[in-house]
């Protein structure tokens, strides 16, 4: 997992003066990482406050939503039968061809980026920094997978066969990241695809399908899909002629598809419970900016986030790194992303069950250091809250809340503190703070995770830099990573041919 770290880094390509926004064509075999949005720049900034005040009451993706309501399985019939009829012919459309599309619909996400910021903001409360980062992730994966599908051509001694016909169920955390990056991963691979957005973020999924079909994706192609989550999705999902699912969401759902359709070709990324280690050899300021980032940031709405933080030593007992990480989840500022200065946004569905509890409610040993306060009467903005003395084998340390609490273990050594953080079901991200570097090699052979990540926060993982999977409970399927260069590989069959001449 961390393969791609010595890459070096990438410069931008074009002007990152968002107040002025032009499609500059870049060229399919030239991967660069798109550019965040530079907020030094006063341009930047002036077009950041008009995207936001248009979020306040953007209608984008409305109609397109609308146009794309199926409610009876006839309708989906119709759709099924002719994205199969479509995904055939784009099999045996040259990888070329479909690669130079693709590369376009990079371009065109790109261009579209003060309407992903605007619906993301409008429709799941994203702050303006955080969904920044994710139109550019999207236009990280059309860009790379637009060149790995070049590569498809090249095996040697086998041939890649395309799936007609790829379902794409995306989760509503990264409402433009992680579609994009499972609907281009099949184009390139071949396939059709009809997407199912989650019901939270349909119209951030509606506003990046547009932008892909103005770039040249045919509709037929790509089909968007609002179905209610009963009988047509389980209709769709068991429907012979999906020969792939790309599933991004809870492990109980990969499980449900699964008892669906015991034979299904399925590719999750599932839950995580992420913790980050840090030792007496740490920088602790550094660690507790990365901790506080890395629990809070999206308000803990992250697959990657961290809710565990494991203080091994004399770190468990410092009243430095204390009060520092109860001074910095006190001065996160919280509110709706309309307002540029806030740092964490609403919870995308008022707090229920097992997150209500968790925001409320105490384990017996646990005590809050920061009590998380419930702020309106949405019961979806919340401050963040930090509890100490969790104890192993707790549901705090075992299970996934997904919100913006983070919990407190300590440890007497490394080891044990490794032993803790691999105790939980899920193996998706990992951190540790270490400047010792016999501690860093030793953390890193021993902890059970698909992403590492040493001295630094443990979300946001880049394009091709950082691809991303997990391990155990955190990934159902074949264990490729996105954003990586054996994804598309996945993504269909490979025939060998012996032939005696
Ligand atoms: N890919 C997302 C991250 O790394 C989930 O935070």
């Amino acid at each position: 997992s961390l393969a791609g770290l010595d890459d070096p880094l990438p410069t931008p390509n074009r002007t990152q003066d968002r107040s002025h926004p032009s499609v500059a064509p870049s060229t399919v075999g030239a991967f660069r990482n798109e550019p965040d949005t530079d907020s030094a720049l006063a341009g930047n900034r002036a077009w950041a406050l008009r995207v936001l005040e248009r979020s306040a009451d953007s209608t984008l993706g409305v109609d397109t939503i609308a146009a794309a309501a199926v409610t009876d399985a006839a309708a989906l019939e119709t759709i099924v039968a002719g994205a199969v009829a479509a995904g055939t012919g784009w099999g045996a459309t040259p990888a070329h061809d479909r690669a130079r599309i693709l590369h376009d619909a990079g371009d065109v996400l790109a261009a579209f980026r003060g309407r992903l910021v605007e619906v993301m903001a409008s429709e799941t409360g994203k702050t303006i920094g955080e969904a920044d980062v994710e139109v550019s992730e999207a236009v990280d994966f059309a860009h790379y997978y637009a060149e790995r599908a070049l590569d498809l051509d090249h095996v040697t001694g086998a041939r890649f066969v395309p799936s007609t016909l790829i379902v794409v169920t995306p989760p509503w955390n990264f409402p433009v990241a992680i579609p994009a990056g499972s609907v281009l991963s099949a184009l390139a691979s071949g396939a059709a695809v009809i997407i199912k957005p989650a019901p939270q973020a349909r119209r951030c999924a509606a506003v990046m399908i547009e932008a892909l079909w103005e770039a040249g994706v045919p509709r037929e192609v790509l089909q968007l899909v609002d179905i209610e989550e009963g009988e047509l999705g389980r209709a769709l999902i068991a429907d012979p002629r999906v020969d792939r699912v790309i599933l991004t969401g809870a492990w109980e759902t990969a499980a449900l598809f699964r008892s669906w359709r015991p034979e299904l070709p399925l590719l999750a990324e599932t839950s995580g419970k992420n913790a980050i280690i840090v030792t007496p050899s740490a920088d602790l300021d550094l660690a507790v900016a990365d901790v506080v980032r890395s629990a809070f940031g999206h308000a803990g709405q992250k697959c990657s986030a961290a809710s565990l933080v494991i203080l091994v030593g004399s770190v468990a007992s410092s009243e430095r790194f204390r009060r520092q990480l109860v001074g910095s989840a006190r001065a996160v500022r919280v509110g709706y992303p309309q307002d540029p200065t806030v740092e964490m946004g609403p919870i995308v569905e008022p707090a229920h069950g097992k997150l209500l509890s968790a925001l409320t409610e105490l384990a017996p040993g646990e005590e809050w250091l920061v009590k998380p306060r419930q702020l309106d009467e949405t019961q979806r903005l919340w401050s963040p809250g930090v509890k100490a003395g969790v104890a192993p084998g707790s549901a705090f340390h075992l299970t996934e809340y997904f919100g913006p609490v983070l919990g407190i273990m300590t440890a007497r050594t490394l080891d044990e503190a490794i032993a803790l953080q691999n105790a939980s079901d899920y193996g998706l991200t990992a951190g540790l703070h270490s400047l010792d570097p016999d501690e860093v090699a030793h953390w890193i052979d021993t902890v059970d995770a698909g992403n590492l990540y040493v001295n630094r926060g443990i979300t946001g993982a880049i394009v091709r830099r950082q691809p991303f999977g997990g391990w155990k409970r955190s990934a159902v399927g074949t264990g490729a990573k996105a954003g990586g260069p054996n994804y598309l590989l996945t993504l269909g069959s490979w025939v060998a041919v012996a032939e005696e001449t």
